[in-house]
């Protein structure tokens, strides 16, 4: 039976526990230089402090120009490489892995930073986003490449490319791709881009470096999406991260009766489909001790990825491994909003977490 506290292989690297810190934004902890602040570098060093196996930093944009907002990190920049360092080897003194969400807005980015752009031309929030050219499509893969190479630089494990959550790769992925060229029609097509990005991050950061997917588990079907996630497995992606994407979570095929979401349910499908070929997270909703125990003891998934549970209070790490105390997420997701706005985690809060 697996443990939570049983190492696990990713790519050619271990992590200690089955634990995993889920990417999670910031927002105004910088400013549009994009650079990592001392603020982050402790946020993510305490996070590993308490245990966690594998901290995934948040969504950092590749372009300047496909930022979700004005305030994010990101490695589009040689300037922006000392602050990662910094960050990653605050987290490595704890024993764990870290890598950064490489990430590129497509549909989602944010119309202060730069234009919507994705596969197809699609009317998306408040206004309408274009269709990217070939040529812009291979200058992002180049983006993602070097942002990977930079993230290299400052010391990272590996990288998690952002492909769910309605950004870039899941653009391509999803039933919002209405391209008819090769980066479109079947599911092959639609999982190219995501490839050429996984190929040529491999090919300038070698073997001994992590790429991590953190893929729609249901774009535009079930089927599909495993099939996807085949070819991201097959182009070199060494570890599935599970989320959801543009189909609604309410229609995947779910038994209610179990003690997890239907998000959470979609890594945990993934997992039957990639058992033994690749470790695969599922995250959403695992805010217990005993639920991030049930997964991995059953063997539903490799790892647990936690956000919320985390932000509320890192300790939930040592509550998993060793049943000492913690300050349970309310799930008011008010974290969703306060950085931007100031507001405060009422669990963190009562732990004196500095948020
Ligand atoms: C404050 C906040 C910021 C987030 N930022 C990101 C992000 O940068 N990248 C990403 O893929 N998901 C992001 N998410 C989604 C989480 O990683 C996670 O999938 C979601 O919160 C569900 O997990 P949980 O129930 O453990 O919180 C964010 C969630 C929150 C609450």
């Amino acid at each position: 039976m697996a443990r939570v506290d049983s190492p696990v292989k990713i790519g050619t690297k271990t992590a200690k526990n089955r634990i995993t810190m889920a990417p999670t934004d910031k927002f105004d902890w910088t400013d549009d230089s994009g650079v990592v602040t001392e603020r982050s570098v402790r946020h993510y060093a305490a996070r590993a402090e308490h245990g966690a196996g594998l901290i995934c930093v948040e969504a950092t944009c590749v372009a300047k120009d496909a930022r979700l907002s004005p305030t994010q990190i990101g490695l589009w920049d040689d300037a922006q490489i000392e602050g990662h360092k910094k960050l990653a080897d605050a987290v490595h003194a704890y024993g764990a892995l870290v890598i950064p969400q490489l990430h590129y807005g497509g549909y989602g980015t944010h119309p202060a930073c730069g234009p919507r752009r994705g596969p197809s031309v699609t009317e998306w929030r408040d206004g309408m986003a274009a269709e990217m050219t070939v040529e812009e499509i291979h200058k992002a893969v180049l983006q993602f490449r070097d942002a990977a190479v930079r993230a290299k630089k400052a010391g990272y494990d590996g990288v998690q490319m952002h492909a769910c959550h309605n950004y870039v790769i899941n653009n391509f992925a999803s039933a919002l791709n209405k391209r008819t060229d090769e980066y479109g029609g079947n599911a092959e097509g639609r999982a190219r881009f995501g490839c050429e990005v996984i190929r040529a991050v491999r090919d300038a950061c070698g073997e001994d470096f992590i790429i991590s997917m953190r893929a729609s588990g249901f774009d535009p079907t079930e089927e599909e999406a495993q099939e996807i996630c085949g070819y991201y497995v097959e182009a070199g992606c060494d570890y599935l991260q599970i989320s959801c994407g543009f189909e609604d979570p309410k229609n995947f095929p779910h038994d209610p009766s179990l003690p997890y979401n239907s998000i959470c349910a979609m890594g945990v499908h993934m997992h039957e489909k990639f058992r033994g070929i690749v470790p695969v997270s599922t995250v959403n909703g695992i805010r217990t001790p005993e639920l991030a125990r049930y997964l991995i003891e059953n063997d539903l998934v490799d790892t647990v990825d936690i956000a919320c549970g985390l932000l509320a209070d890192p300790a939930l790490s040592e509550a998993i491994l060793y049943g000492t105390p913690y300050e349970k997420c309310r799930g008011c997701l008010r974290c969703r909003y306060g950085p931007v706005k100031n507001h405060f985690c009422p669990a963190a809060k009562a732990r004196g977490v500095e948020e």
